[in-house]
């Protein structure tokens, strides 16, 4: 066992610490308040290779390995949760999900875009009714031969309006349950679908997040991803390498959270000294970074399961369902730590806790985790 980082793991770590504070920084504050996309960010993500890491250099993607991707997204999370989650969702599961599972035309039409980020990616699973319980799909997509008419609703899209490529997922054969459900390639631009009203959230509020409309939307055969009836388990498997994304996101969270929560530790007295040498607060910090270790070592192992190209489902559903509670636990002892200054927004760590709590519920609820992991377990 190797707990050294490559080279290229450092390089990788560090351009991706120098985007976020030359680049994210500057601004975040502002994004939140007034819930804007950081689209010009996002652009340049794309061109430094942040939106592909994974994806193979002969599709324009980085090649990197998922080790890479845990990092980057740890430092960019860290500042700007509202971009990290556009790229977590590009990468691991539109990318991914392309590009393991698509055709060749698919690929060189749409993967090679995405992993550059000259397009945006969307995956559009959850519905007004169905959130947790996946396989109750409203959305339907009626076979017509040479294409499917698409209609529904999806809710809580990621990248909902700045996408233009959007991995759809619709019920074609109700019969057969979740066995006759697909996942279709939609473009923005189709007609008949609609991008509809944006969600006013309680934090990644420069995350646009979206409900689409689709009536009557025709989407050719072609771009169906694997055989018919191959939707949902195509979600599932998507969702695995997802939930490494957004564990690391968390992680990202609790230690910026954390970082922040060290440095005014040592600058702020109280009772003659700084705060940092009462041990109140010494009990604090020892914690966070115990825990924050801890899962960073579940990501690592995810991801290193990952790029093995072992089982990983477990141990990315533990990393997610442990780093999620962590960065909440985390920001709200950072908030405690800087007190009233917690409270307000110029000190980052509000917005940081606010963050947080998305990650338990989004990409599976810290309860379908639990799920996953004792289905595993009990197998
Ligand atoms: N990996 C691969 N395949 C899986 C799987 C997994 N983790 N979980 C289930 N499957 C397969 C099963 O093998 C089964 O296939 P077969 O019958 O052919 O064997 C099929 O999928 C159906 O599985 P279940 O019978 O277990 O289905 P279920 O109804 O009991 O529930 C669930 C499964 C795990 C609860 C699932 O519904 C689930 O994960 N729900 C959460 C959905 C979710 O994560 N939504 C997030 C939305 S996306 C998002 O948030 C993105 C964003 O924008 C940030």
């Amino acid at each position: 066992m190797n707990f050294e980082l490559t080279e290229e793991q450092l390089a990788v770590q560090q351009a991706a610490r120098e985007f976020a504070q030359t680049e994210l920084l500057p601004g975040v504050i502002e994004r939140d308040e007034t819930q804007t996309f950081p689209l010009e960010q996002v652009k340049k993500m794309g061109e430094l290779g942040f939106l592909g890491m994974m994806v193979d250099p002969k599709y324009n993607g980085g090649g990197m390995d998922t080790i890479s991707y845990v990092l980057a997204m740890e430092e960019i999370s860290k500042i700007d949760a509202s971009a990290s989650v556009c790229m977590s969702v590009n990468n691991s599961l539109v990318c991914w999900g392309i590009e393991k599972y698509g055709t060749e035309e698919q690929k060189e039409k749409y993967l090679k875009p995405l992993a550059t980020g000259e397009k945006i990616g969307a995956f559009c699973l959850s519905e007004p009714e169905a959130g947790s319980d996946a396989t109750s799909q409203q959305t339907t997509a009626e076979d017509k031969g040479d294409h499917y008419l698409l209609n529904g609703t999806k809710n809580w899209i990621t990248n909902g309006n700045t996408a233009s490529v959007y991995l759809v997922v619709a019920q074609t054969d109700r019969e057969k349950g979740h066995r006759g459900i697909n996942c279709l390639i939609v473009e923005k631009g189709m007609e008949g679908f609609v991008v509809g009203k944006k969600e006013n959230k309680l934090g990644i509020r420069g995350s646009d997040t979206h409900s689409l409309m689709f009536t009557d939307v025709k989407v050719p055969k072609e771009n169906r991803i694997g055989d018919d009836g191959f939707g949902f388990k195509f979600a599932m498997s998507t969702l695995n390498g997802g939930r490494i994304g957004i564990a690391s996101q968390a992680l990202g969270i609790a230690s910026g959270a954390y970082e922040l929560a060290l440095a005014y530790s040592k600058e702020r007295k109280a009772f003659g000294k700084p705060i940092s040498q009462h041990q109140a607060i010494q009990f604090k910090l020892a914690d966070m970074a115990t825990e924050i270790e801890a899962a960073r070592l579940l990501c690592f192992k995810a991801a290193y399961l990952k790029d093995q190209k072992k089982d990983f489902g477990k141990a990315g559903a533990m990393a997610k369902l442990f780093a999620s509670k962590v960065a909440m636990d985390t920001t709200i002892e950072a908030v405690q730590i800087h007190g009233g200054y917690g409270y307000v927004k110029e000190y980052h760590v509000e917005r940081l806790m606010r963050d947080a709590k998305i990650t338990q519920i989004y990409e599976g609820t810290s309860e379908i985790q639990k799920i996953v992991i004792s289905r595993e377990l009990l197998k």
